[in-house]
């Protein structure tokens, strides 16, 4: 019979058999909600709302090192597991969650780089219900009519949490899990990456032909090759000066990002291994020697980051990059990806002497070399001294090293944002990091599949995510990069990033034509950077995603659960790529709501489905009736002037939006120092009534000058006024314009 606890009014800890976690990732959590309850039945687990049974355990047992449950909800579509592969609706397939590398993103591929056991039941007319299995060990989804959750564990502990709306779940969820802390504002600048930009002349190359092509641009990356041998935290030959480096970086307006690798080369004569070593930091093998595997540096040891001293020997080692102009961090191969081990090596020239493998197949040598269970290998200490099996620890791997990434943070750049990017994750990862997709390719179809990778990520409560765009393997073209970064210009995390080896993919790669519709969308984007800040700060505050799919508008229409290939950006922009070469044209469904067209101004009907005109420099955007966009000027990169000007854009007749607005690199917003600014447009007696309220003021601001827009405004206005007092206005064509300073209306 399973332990229950409440833990508040809509969250339940359901306890069966003796799970055991290396580390709890659950925070303390408040909250009033009356009607939901989870009780036994007959020993039986029943999640119930207003009296229904919503939920009812069918089946438990524990059978070869697993424990699985068996429960029916029916009706129940489901959503969320973070990063997979497929369609948003899970409903009729099986997952299992072990952090894996595997590059080639078939449509069948799993798992993938981040584990997040959590999953949301939708059913239309029924409150949705979040399930979370806290365990960090291997974890197992069956999803069809009925559901079974499978532990590698000696049992499982389940939260169950109450919706009713889905918003309100993953909410909750990241109320348990914990929420985006601000990033800086640069990191959702437009960023250009490659594998790799080899020499600091190249990096400086890249970084003056995107401000001489007038390309905006935050953030050059740095990919393995700026280290000395793959060597972590080391700088290279080709990057002797790195400090010089990124202050001629700096003087251009770029940060660095810095790519770090777990792996540590196993060498007497280098300093991170000398000091692991010296603090015994490293994961051992079953023989307690420590575990031997095989990555971009060749042999290499790996840290053991469920330990505290190594987690801050890992942060310590950051000084190397933090302290010559490194801005940010990207974490990579940490699920952690090894390619091979001496143990697997030996058990493969075993099998091909026995003429059991051949590696002439293909297949055969994938199976081997993509990095497999190295459950049996690998061992793990906690502070305690306690031994933990990998399979327990695999999953939180990245997790404990993002908390270690944090920390360098906080010792070489105190009071500063810190910016990590993670491949490897588990739930609450975004506590931590930012997270991209991984090594997609440049297909259409990975185009396309993006879309609901990163909202599934998003209903998992990870907000701050991306893609490479353009894609990582494969050959892009020009049509697919333009597509990809008109697409991506509207996903949290915006990133063009190649593999080595394949076709150059820079805005200039393809000719002029291509460039001038990157650059456009790139501008698209920094001119969104005030609404776009703002979804970060509700989505830091409330855990609601910033890229959310059509579902979140209206749970109990059964049609929006399918659309893959449409996203909400925020609270008013809908957007709708074009996922398919030659293409000019696509339809979309109009979900709640009516939507006006962002390029000119057409009114869409909600339950409709257009066909809409899309020439390849031309992305469907629309903008939900009555509500606000907030703009600013063009720039090269973010804070690039001191003071900014705001355009508020009114859609509709009535609206009323949120402006929020910060230094953009301190943590000072944590202590009040940030402005919240509530915008409402009225009508009455022939006029427009405007409000503006400072709903927190305790930063100076950016933001000065403001024009409002009313678009399609109806000739007869007569009068606006603004907090009460008369302002002047006119009319350009059929958009109504006034202008003020913030200081003198608020
Ligand atoms: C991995 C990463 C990719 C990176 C490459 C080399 O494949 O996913 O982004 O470029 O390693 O570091």
């Amino acid at each position: 019979m399973p332990k229950i606890e409440k833990i508040n009014g809509s969250v339940f800890k359901i306890t069966y058999g003796h799970p055991a976690n290396p580390i709890d990732v659950t925070l303390p959590y408040e909250d009033a909600h009356a009607d939901f309850k989870c009780e036994t039945r007959n020993d039986r687990l029943n999640v119930i709302d207003a009296g229904k049974t919503l939920i009812t355990e069918t089946d438990s047992k524990f059978d070869d090192g697993i424990f699985s449950v068996t429960f029916l909800y029916e009706d129940a579509h489901f959503f969320g597991l973070g990063e997979k592969m497929g369609y948003l609706d899970k409903r009729g397939k099986r997952f299992k969650m072990q952090n894996m590398d595997n590059p080639l993103h078939t449509p069948d591929l799993d798992p993938m780089y981040i584990s997040i056991p959590f999953f949301i039941t939708v059913s239309p007319k029924k409150p949705a219900i979040g399930i979370f299995v806290n365990s960090t060990s291997y974890s197992f989804f069956r999803l069809e009519t009925d559901f079974t959750i499978s532990v590698k564990d000696d049992g499982a502990e389940i939260y169950v949490i109450y919706g009713p709306k889905i918003q309100d779940v993953v909410s909750k969820f990241t109320q348990l899990v914990g929420k985006m802390e601000m990033p800086p504002a640069w990191s959702l600048g437009y960023q250009q990456s490659r594998w790799s930009y080899s020499t600091s002349s190249e990096a400086l190359e890249i970084a003056k032909k995107l401000r001489t092509d007038d390309i905006p641009c935050d953030v050059i990356y740095l990919d393995i090759d700026y280290m000395d041998g793959y060597r972590v935290f080391t700088w290279g030959n080709n990057f002797k000066d790195p400090k010089r480096f990124s202050e001629e970086m700096k003087k251009l307006g770029f940060k660095i990002v810095t790519i770090v690798d777990p792996g540590v080369k196993i060498d007497e004569n280098y300093e991170i291994y000398k000091s692991g070593k010296a603090l015994d930091a490293f994961v051992k093998d079953q023989s307690g020697k420590d575990f031997v595997g095989y990555v971009w540096p060749g042999r290499c040891n790996f840290p053991d980051f469920l330990r505290s001293d190594v987690r801050e020997w890992w942060s310590k080692s950051h000084k190397s990059l933090l302290e010559n102009g490194v801005d940010g961090i990207w974490n990579d191969m940490n699920e952690p990806a090894i390619v091979w081990t001496d143990l697997k090596t030996a058990k493969i020239f075993e099998l091909m002497k026995k003429g059991e493998i051949d590696f002439q197949i293909l297949g055969q040598a994938k199976e081997f070399f993509v990095q497999e269970d190295f459950g049996d290998e690998i061992i793990h200490r906690d502070d305690e001294g306690h031994a933990w099996p990998h399979y327990k620890v695999r999953n939180i791997y990245a997790y404990l090293e993002a908390m270690a990434t944090q920390k360098a943070f906080e010792m070489y750049k105190p009071n500063k944002r810190p910016f990590i990017l993670t491949r490897a994750g588990f739930a609450g990862i975004q506590r931590y990091a930012a997270v991209w997709t991984g090594d997609n390719s440049s297909w259409w179809e990975h185009l396309e599949i993006e879309m609901p990778i990163s909202m599934g990520l998003g209903m998992s409560g990870v907000a701050f995510t991306g893609t490479d765009v353009g894609g990582f393997g494969g050959n892009a073209d020009g049509e697919l990069l333009a597509r990809w970064t008109e697409m991506g210009a509207f996903f949290p995390f915006f990133r063009n990033h190649s593999a080595i080896g394949t076709a150059r993919q820079e805005p200039w790669s393809f000719g002029k034509k291509i460039e001038d519709v990157i650059r456009k969308y790139v501008k698209l984007r920094y001119e969104l950077f005030p609404y776009i800040y703002t979804a970060f700060y509700f989505s830091h505050e409330h855990g609601i995603p910033i890229m959310r799919p059509l579902i979140f508008l209206d749970q109990d229409n059964e049609d929006l659960y399918s659309i893959n290939d449409e996203f909400l950006f925020g609270d008013s922009i809908l957007v709708a790529p074009i996922t398919k070469p030659n293409s000019t044209w696509r339809t979309v469904y109009i979900p709640n709501g009516r939507w006006i067209s962002m390029k000119d101004g057409k009114l869409y009907e909600a339950d409709h489905v257009y066909k809409i005109d899309a020439p390849l420099d031309e992305i469907p955007v629309f903008v939900r009736e009555n509500s606000m966009i907030f703009r600013t000027d063009p720039m090269n990169y973010l804070f690039e002037k001191g003071k900014m000007n705001l355009y508020v854009d009114i859609y509709g007749q009535k609206a009323a939006g949120y402006l929020y607005e910060d230094d953009g690199e301190t943590l000072d917003y944590k202590s009040g120092k940030y402005n919240l600014y509530e915008f409402t447009v009225g009508q009455r007696d022939h006029g427009y009534t405007i409000g503006v309220k400072a709903i927190n003021r305790g930063y100076a601001g950016r933001y000065e000058k403001i024009w409002m827009n009313f678009l399609n405004a109806p000739r007869e206005i007569a009068e606006v006024t603004i907090n009460g007092k008369k302002i002047e206005s006119h009319f350009d064509g059929n958009v109504l314009k006034v202008e003020f300073e913030l200081k003198d209306v608020i």
